[in-house]
């Protein structure tokens, strides 16, 4: 899968793409990123990039024509037409299941915003979708763009290897996690809860459900989805 990224900081990027999943996707041959500096496809002497905006207010607007030029050279290069994602906060929240769509293309473009917007005619002529990763404002979508890879090259099925490739996490049966422990049994006067010590497993299993079902409801109840729960468990939800 190839990332292609526009951005006015590509030294954003350096390090992360140098550790953990994406850098494992990228050594396997998996992954391919290419950064790209938008300024490098501006016309004018001073490199100009950003412009007031019409009808005043505050901050600056970047430019359509640097981003258009570069979006059309990105076009012409050979193979994979790329899907083209507007990263801002005007974007459409960010979900599980669109990672999980956005998983299956082979190229994408992506565009990280900058300052106080971008011009209008991007987001509405030139890219397929606007995406925002949540309910508050970034000082730019470099962040954004890295937080986009990186739960799109988890999902890549040979990129995770042998630890079970997330298809059992959380949101992807829209429930947080249980709780998890592992050894010491008892830390700092603090015990491991005993039902994960009986060696029962299907003690274990309802345990863990019921965990998962009273933390959802207690953190993110727009995560449930009554339909999907059982008579008892919706009793058991009543009384949390
Ligand atoms: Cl994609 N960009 C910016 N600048 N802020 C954000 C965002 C994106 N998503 C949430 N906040």
């Amino acid at each position: 899968m190839t990332f292609d990224i526009l951005t006015l900081f590509p030294g954003f990027f350096l390090s992360p793409l140098n550790e953990g999943i994406i850098h494992r996707g990228i050594e396997a041959g998996l992954v391919r990123i290419r950064i790209f500096n938008l300024r490098s496809f501006t016309a004018d002497r001073h490199r100009t990039v950003d412009d007031r905006p019409y009808g005043g207010g505050a901050g600056m607007v970047l430019k359509p024509e640097p981003i258009w030029r570069a979006v059309s050279w990105l076009n012409k290069i050979p193979g994979a037409v790329p899907r083209t994602i507007l990263l801002t906060p005007q974007g459409r929240p960010l979900r599980q299941e669109q990672i999980k769509a956005l998983s299956q293309y082979q190229r994408l473009l992506i565009i990280a915003g900058r300052y106080e917007g971008v011009d209008e005619r991007i987001g509405d002529h030139l890219c397929d979708e606007q995406i925002s990763i949540g309910d508050y404002v970034l000082s730019g979508g470099e962040i954004a763009a890295l937080v986009l890879m990186d739960a799109i090259i988890r999902l890549i099925p040979q990129v995770m290897g042998s630890e079970a490739s997330g298809v059992e996490e959380s949101f992807e049966e829209s429930l947080l996690e249980y709780p998890q422990y592992t050894r010491p049994a008892t830390f700092r006067g603090y015990p491991v809860p005993k039902v994960l010590l009986s060696g029962d497993h299907q003690k274990i299993r309802a345990w863990r459900r019921r965990e998962a079902l009273i933390r959802t409801w207690k953190r993110r109840p727009d995560l449930i989805r009554r339909e999907k729960l059982t008579p008892e468990e919706q009793v058991l939800l009543k009384k949390e």
